[in-house]
């Protein structure tokens, strides 16, 4: 069976990227929907460059408006990569265990509100924490705090940045949110994977 997936983002998309490349024509799941908060997110145009739908939310505290998206593409998993607000929860409890998330960093440290971006990196530095990495977990009501699926850990380096720090977890994303979503799709919903 093929798993219908929706992908909601707010920024450039290199996860999205990922994922898409990741998936070949025969992958058991295909990105059918990608759906933004602001119209001027660079993952909408990578969308469109692979002939994706793509739609922004007029609203995104409006739960209608997302379950009517979701329901018309008939969507089997919801993807947050990179999606900065939070889902309003009539959305989360109706799309139980089928939303997942990816975190920058090794969740349950350095989560929940306001930690996103180079502030998730800043933290981890000054904790001088070793390692980072990233997380994927199923998504409930609260940011950043579902069961975890999976993670990915990548070495704290002396003379780190948080920018250096990011690029090498993204590289860490770019593997893990693929075998998320194929660990997924095989299993016919999210399941922790390795
Ligand atoms: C990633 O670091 C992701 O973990 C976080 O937001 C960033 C999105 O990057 N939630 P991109 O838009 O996928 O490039």
């Amino acid at each position: 069976m093929l798993m219908r997936v929706a992908v909601a983002v707010s920024g450039r998309g290199s996860n999205l990227q990922a994922l898409l490349d990741s998936l070949s024509a025969e992958a058991p799941a295909r990105v059918v929907l990608v759906i933004s908060n602001r119209p001027d997110a660079g993952a909408l145009e990578r969308a469109r460059a692979r002939g994706i739908a793509t739609s922004v939310l007029r609203d995104p505290s409006q739960a209608s408006e997302w379950l009517s998206l979701l329901e018309a593409a008939r969507i089997d998993l919801l993807v947050l990569a990179g999606y900065l607000k939070l889902v309003p929860p009539e959305v989360v409890r109706r799309y139980q265990g089928r939303i997942i998330n990816i975190h920058p960093a090794l969740l349950p440290d350095f989560g929940g509100p306001g930690m996103y971006g180079a502030r998730v990196h800043q933290a981890v530095l000054a904790s001088g924490a070793d390692q980072s990495g990233a997380t994927v977990h199923l998504v409930d009501e609260v940011y950043d705090r579902g069961p975890i699926l999976g993670q990915a850990r990548v070495p704290v380096l002396p003379g780190d940045t948080a920018d250096s720090l990011a690029s090498r977890v993204l590289e860490a994303e770019h593997q893990l949110l693929p075998a998320a979503v194929l660990a997924a799709a095989r299993a016919g919903k999210p399941v922790p994977f390795s």
